[in-house]
Formats: structure tokens, C-alpha cells, sequence
């Protein structure tokens, strides 16, 4: 489909924004830059008073509405979401399809069904078309309500494959990497590589869970080596952690494709996750793909393993998968896995109170034929190539931008005190939190994710860029520009502090 062809269908789902009031005026580009009224910060900020906020001494925006790309706010600003909230969004705010969909479920009475007694046709059809999805590659689909749930569904599925075989199984430990975040809750983060997140609970974190190194070829590679290499060093090491534990004791390697919110966007080399994989198989572990970010579209391929077609026989996704229009998240199951529950107890010992729900479904299912019939995951591959090179002409070149990475339309900037040495800022300097503050604010109106940590698990500062799959290449040009000139105001004032 001709790239104007589809931006018009993804036009065509978007509600009319709503007329911004206090007599803002929206330019023809419909990129606006807003000035806010004079009394706009005290009436845009809230600081809750009952809501325990992420950050109790920080007051944030107050949103009234949003409507495909656009986050319209109380002060009469309206802010561009080039980050898809955390990544979510997928296909932008406010889309007719996705609320009838889900208004034709409520309509039923039955938003929520308990699974323990019934099925029900919108689940299902939910899963067809995620299986669809893996060209048939994967079998089964678990339904949870977010990511971290379907990490620890994973978990315990992955244990309960060698516990169905032998109850007295000795296979007991997982092998994570240093730099990834797999979610938030107990068994998740035990598997997460994220000091920060892990340091008030490390005393009860899974002491089963061991980290082998991140595939981060900025901070990694040596002079002169090759990618061939680079994967025989971290296949390498994959199988010394493996030997280290004795291989008969491993469940599974867990691995995001491209690492999200840990690093900053930073994709697998080629051939990395098939080295990684087979060393796995070789020693009768299964291998588990975190796709909660990355996938459904996101980096340019529904499922980031198509990009190199290696088949996990686990896999999780959440984020994309309901576009944010409902809490829903899975675990995609492989064939060898299904088959060892079914010929073994039949059942998965596991189960939470909502989890698939018919509204859940009804939302993921509608996003999930929007993506697919529009054809958006090609526009992601297409404008995420041109967002790489509109990044690297504006930024490339800036002292304190020492890589640029990603893939689709999933992309992160690293900033560096020294990009030689490659050294850090510290981390008290928040720089990721300032480019934030600075984006989001007028007169650039533009959200961009900070993270922190992505040097050395405590300093490093980054921001993530992942827009809608449906943007255009007016959106990209707006997107690198702002990010751009976020990033020079930014360094500009702290070279003066
Ligand atoms: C790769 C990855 N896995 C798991 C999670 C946890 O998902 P959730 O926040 O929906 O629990 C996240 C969230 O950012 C993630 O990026």
C-alpha cells in the first residue's frame, strides 16, 4: 500500500480533535506550538493529594482528553505523544473502532466472565489472531492483565515444563542479563537486571536468578570487532553461566529482543539471539523472549524474532497488544511447550482474577485488526528508517549524544559527559529527567522517556522516542526537530551551571 494510502486509513480512525479552547489556535500542520495563558502552570500542575504518586514531590500535568497523537491538557496546551505513553499507544488516542468494540462488550453485560467457568467467543478470537500473528510459529496464548503478570506467568510455566516430566526435577535456575527490565513485581524483577528498581528488595528478590551480560555493542564491543564475534563471545559466556550452575539446573535464558526501558532502545546484533537460543536447546533449557516493548509491532516486525526468524518457546507481550486502550498483556506459547501440558497434568497452575476478560479482548482484538488491515506495521519499518535518519542529521554530530540505536519505531538517545571516554553524567545532574521537563513543557510540547542507568546500572541518562505506528513523515520531521532542539537547550543550560 502507497504510504499516502495509509496514512489516510490511519487518519480515518482518529476522533476529530477536540476545538482546543481559551482560543488556542492549531496550525495547519496541525503540529502546534501553544503559548500557554498566564495563570496555565498553577492550573496545569497537580500535585494528589490522595493518589500515592510515583514521585510524591512532583506535580504533574493534568490531561483533559486526548485524540490520536495529541494529549490536550487543562491549561489549553496540547502536547504531542511521541512516546506512545510508555510505549503503548500504538495506534494513537481516542480511536472509534477500538471504544465501539469495547461499548459492543459492555453492552452484553459480561466486561468480565470468570474464567474458572466459561468461555467466551471475543477471547477467542483474540487468540486466533495473535497465533495468526506468529505465522502459526507459536501455539497457545496465556491472557494476563500486564507485563509483569505475564513474566511471572512465564516463570512459573517455564518451571512447571520440567516439574510435569519429573517433580523432582533440578531444574531450578533462570539466566537472565544485566541492563533489561522485565516488570515490576516480585518474580519479574528478580529476573530484571536493574539495579536501581531491584535495590530495596534485593534481600527477597530470587536468589534462582543469575545475569549474564547485556548485548550492548556501544558499551561492549571492542576495537575492531565484528559482529560474527561479538555473538561468540556472548554465546561464550551464555555457556560458561551455564556450566558455572551445572546446564541440568537451568529452566530457561530470558532475554528482551531489543532492551526497552534498561538501556534505551538497543537492539540484538545479528545472529545474537539464534547463538543464544541454540546454547539453550544444546543443553535442554527453553528460551524465554521479553516482548512486553518491543513487540507487537514496535520495532518493524509484529514480533521482534521475525526480524531474524528465531522462534522462542516462550514469549511475552503487553504494551502494544491493547494499545493502552485496556490492561492487557500474554504469554505467547510454543508448540513444544503446549504439547508437555498436554500430555502431562493438562493443566497450568496459575490463574488470576482478571485475566481474560471479554472487554480486554474486545480492545486488544480491535487494535490488533487495525494494525494488521492498515497495514501499519510496514509504516513502522518505513517512517522508523526515516525517524534514524532525521535523528542522526540533527544529532549525530552533538557533543553529548553518544549513540543513537534502534529499530521500527522504537528509538533511544544516550547522552554522554565524553563521548570518547564514553564516561557518564552523574547521576545526581538528572539528565534524562531534564530533557523530559524540557520537552514536555512549552514551548516545544512533546513527550519524550527518560531513563537512567544505562551505563553501568546507575549512571547513564537516555530518552526513548517510540510515536504512534500510524505517524506520518510530517510527524518524524516534527519529532527529530523538537528532540533536537530539546537536547541543545538542554546542554546548552547545563554547561552554564
Ligand atoms: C520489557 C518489559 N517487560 C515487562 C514489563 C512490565 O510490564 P508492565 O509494566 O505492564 O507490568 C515492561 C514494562 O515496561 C517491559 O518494558
Amino acid at each position: 500500500m502507497a504510504p499516502t494510502a495509509l496514512v489516510d486509513l490511519a487518519q480515518h480512525h482518529k476522533v476529530v480533535a477536540e476545538a482546543p479552547s481559551n482560543g488556542l489556535h492549531l496550525s495547519n500542520s496541525h503540529h502546534t506550538t501553544v503559548t500557554p495563558k498566564e495563570d496555565a502552570p498553577s492550573r496545569n500542575l497537580k500535585r494528589t493529594e490522595f493518589l500515592l504518586d510515583r514521585n510524591l514531590h512532583k506535580s504533574f500535568p493534568l490531561v483533559k482528553s486526548a485524540c490520536g497523537n495529541y494529549i490536550n491538557l487543562v491549561d489549553g496546551r496540547t502536547v504531542f505523544d511521541a512516546t506512545s505513553g510508555a510505549a503503548v499507544s500504538c495506534i494513537g488516542h481516542g480511536d472509534k473502532r477500538v471504544i465501539k468494540a469495547m461499548y459492543s462488550v459492555l453492552n452484553t453485560g459480561i466486561p468480565y466472565l470468570a474464567t474458572t467457568f466459561w468461555a467466551c467467543e471475543v477471547v477467542e478470537e483474540l487468540c486466533k489472531e495473535l497465533i495468526a500473528g506468529t505465522d502459526g510459529k507459536m501455539a497457545r496464548v496465556y491472557l494476563t492483565g500486564s507485563g509483569s503478570e505475564a513474566m511471572e506467568a512465564a516463570i512459573k510455566l517455564a518451571r512447571q515444563v520440567f516439574y510435569e516430566k519429573d517433580p523432582a526435577t533440578r531444574r531450578v535456575n533462570f539466566i537472565a542479563r544485566e541492563g533489561s527490565y522485565h516488570g515490576n513485581t516480585i518474580g519479574a524483577l528478580g529476573m530484571s537486571g536493574h539495579p536501581v528498581r531491584r535495590a530495596p528488595y534485593e534481600p527477597f528478590l530470587m536468589d534462582n536468578v543469575h545475569h549474564v551480560t547485556a548485548c550492548n555493542p556501544y558499551r561492549q564491543r571492542t576495537d575492531g570487532e565484528s559482529d560474527t564475534s561479538f555473538v561468540a563471545r556472548k554465546a561464550a559466556e551464555l555457556e560458561a553461566k551455564f556450566q558455572e550452575l551445572g546446564p541440568e539446573t537451568v529452566v530457561a535464558f530470558v532475554a528482551e529482543p531489543v532492551v526497552g526501558a534498561a538501556l534505551g532502545c538497543v537492539p540484538s546484533v545479528p545472529g545474537y539471539l539464534k547463538a543464544m537460543r541454540d546454547v539453550c536447546h544444546k543443553h535442554g533449557a527453553l528460551f524465554i523472549l521479553d516482548e512486553v516493548m518491543s513487540g507487537m509491532g514496535r520495532c518493524g516486525t509484529l514480533h521482534a524474532w521475525q526480524d531474524e526468524d528465531v522462534v522462542p518457546d516462550l514469549q511475552t507481550i503487553g504494551k502494544g497488544m491493547g494499545g493502552g486502550y485496556q490492561p492487557v498483556a500474554a504469554v505467547l506459547i510454543s508448540s513444544r511447550v503446549v504439547n508437555i501440558l498436554l500430555n502431562g497434568s493438562g493443566q497450568f497452575i496459575h490463574g488470576q482474577t482478571y485475566q481474560g476478560m471479554p472487554v480486554q479482548a474486545a480492545a486488544a482484538l480491535e487494535v490488533q485488526r487495525i494494525v494488521r488491515e492498515e497495514g501499519l506495521v510496514d509504516n513502522v519499518k518505513r517512517q522508523g528508517l526515516y525517524l534514524e535518519k532525521c535523528l542522526r542529521s540533527r544529532l549525530a554530530g552533538h557533543p553529548n549524544v553518544g549513540d543513537i540505536r534502534g529499530r521500527g519505531l522504537f528509538w533511544g538517545l544516550e547522552f554522554v559527559k565524553n563521548k570518547i571516554t564514553k564516561e557518564p553524567f552523574d547521576a545526581r545532574l538528572g539528565v534524562a529527567q531534564r530533557i523530559l521537563e524540557a520537552a514536555i513543557s512549552a514551548p516545544f510540547n512533546m513527550t519524550m522517556y527518560p531513563g537512567t542507568g544505562c551505563a553501568d546500572g546507575f549512571r547513564g541518562d537516555h530518552v526513548i522516542l517510540a510515536p504512534a505506528y500510524n505517524v506520518t513523515k510530517e510527524d518524524i520531521e516534527h519529532i527529530a526537530r523538537v528532540a533536537s532542539d530539546v537536547v541543545h537547550l538542554v546542554f546548552r543550560k547545563l554547561v552554564n551551571l
